[in-house]
């Protein structure tokens, strides 16, 4: 069994995780974290998942100092024998303890390693959790000798422990979103990992051909490229296709990555798509950015203007889909200063248009929103499959 750590939206990170383990295998701890049911789980295709790691305590109940002892004692004995130096970090979750009291459970075995003969180094805790940035500067994870411990306590009393199998890689991350040749802040810029997420709540099968309608500068496209897709992207506007085509050309050139690419213009709401489309993801048209809250007659001229957009796209797009063909969407929802959000009408009566909404297990339409504290247009997520 694994565990998931949760990204700053956890509702997003759940959902992604049952599409892509199924439903019934994922269990939400808290809002910090859940576990899957599976053999095998790798972080890095995964945009809701910060850490990964493999359960090796699962206690029913019990309290701080109680899973302290058992960590002690079971990696006391683990490593005992250890030939080399062992570099531990230990995050906990969850509990209200503060940085040094988590820290202790390392300083604890490393005297008592020592004793033993075995050198074992302490990654400092400046947070009762490592950041990401910490575990994957450590490599943490990543090698045998290299551990990073996490320790959950569940809403319900349950505590975890789970070995990482590794975080988030920052770095890459950075460099596909910031490394691109072309970028366009008017059109947005939809965050790697999101786009990951959108691509796994789709959840195509392996090989098979996505289409973006609304590529833009192709974030979409490229990181489907990357989990070994076959893309195709089309856009209102000429430019968009060809900072596609070059965003493209870029990926394949430096991450060494096949890229089997179509793309040309077209507008969503006419365009005859050539097929096969096995699945669809697409940031939509989000309407103009805003730095304050529009004032109802704007926002309702604009929500009223990306309605129309959307709901021509999915009924021109039904038409060309197989029944079952799943379709990931980000729309916008806006977002008012009590933080409640406006929402496009059309979303209400999507059966109608020809889409069943997906059902989770653990998590409802309201929870698949994503934004940050300071943005007025949310993205908000549908989860679709052509009927
Ligand atoms: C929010 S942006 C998508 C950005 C994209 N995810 C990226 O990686 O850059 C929406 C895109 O929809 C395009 N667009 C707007 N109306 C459209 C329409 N009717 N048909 C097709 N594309 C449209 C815009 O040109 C823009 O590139």
């Amino acid at each position: 069994m694994y565990v998931s750590i949760l990204g700053r939206q956890p509702a997003l990170g759940i959902a992604e995780l049952e599409r892509v383990f199924g439903g019934g295998n994922v269990t939400p701890l808290s809002s910090l974290a859940a576990t899957i049911d599976t053999p095998l789980l790798d972080i890095r295709n995964l945009g809701g998942t910060l850490k990964a790691g493999k359960v090796v305590i699962d206690l029913p109940s019990g309290d701080w100092s109680k899973v302290n002892q058992k960590v002690i004692q079971y990696y006391a004995d683990q490593w005992a024998s250890y030939e080399g130096k062992i570099t531990l970090g230990v995050s906990s979750y969850g509990f209200d303890v503060s940085s040094r009291e988590v820290q202790k459970i390392g300083i604890t075995l490393k005297q008592k390693l020592k004793k033993t003969g075995v050198s074992l180094r302490v990654v400092p805790n400046s947070e009762p959790a490592l950041s990401t940035a910490t575990s994957h500067h450590n490599k943490l994870g990543l090698s045998a000798n290299k551990v990073e411990l996490l320790i959950i306590l569940a809403r319900n009393g349950r505590i975890v422990v789970a070995e990482s199998t590794g975080g988030q890689n920052i770095s890459a991350y950075a460099k596909r979103d910031q490394e691109r040749p072309k970028r366009d802040a008017f059109v947005g810029m939809l965050p790697p990992k999101l786009a990951q997420i959108m691509i796994n709540l789709a959840h195509p099968d392996a090989g098979a051909r996505i289409l973006d309608p609304f590529c833009g500068t192709g974030v979409i496209l490229q990181e489907a490229s990357l989990m070994g897709y076959r893309v195709y992207g089309t856009d209102l506007v000429d430019k968009m296709i060809s900072f596609s085509r070059d965003n493209l050309e870029w990926l394949s050139r430096t991450h060494r990555v096949d890229v089997r690419s179509d793309l040309h213009s077209g507008d969503a709401m006419t365009t005859k798509w050539q097929s096969p489309i096995d699945a669809v993801v697409a940031e939509t048209y989000l309407g103009q950015p805003f730095s304050a809250p529009p004032s109802m007659p704007k926002l309702e001229e604009v929500r009223k203007n990306c309605n129309h957009i959307i709901t021509e796209f999915l009924k021109n797009l039904s038409s060309q889909i197989t029944s079952g063909t799943p379709v990931c969407i980000a729309v916008p929802a806006w977002r008012s200063v009590d933080g409640s959000f406006t929402h496009l009408p059309f979303i209400t009566t999507i059966t109608q248009l020809g889409y069943k909404p997906h059902e989770f297990h653990n998590v409802s339409q309201n929870d698949l929103l994503y934004y940050r504290e300071d943005q007025i247009v949310a993205r908000e997520l549908l989860v679709l499959v052509r009927q």
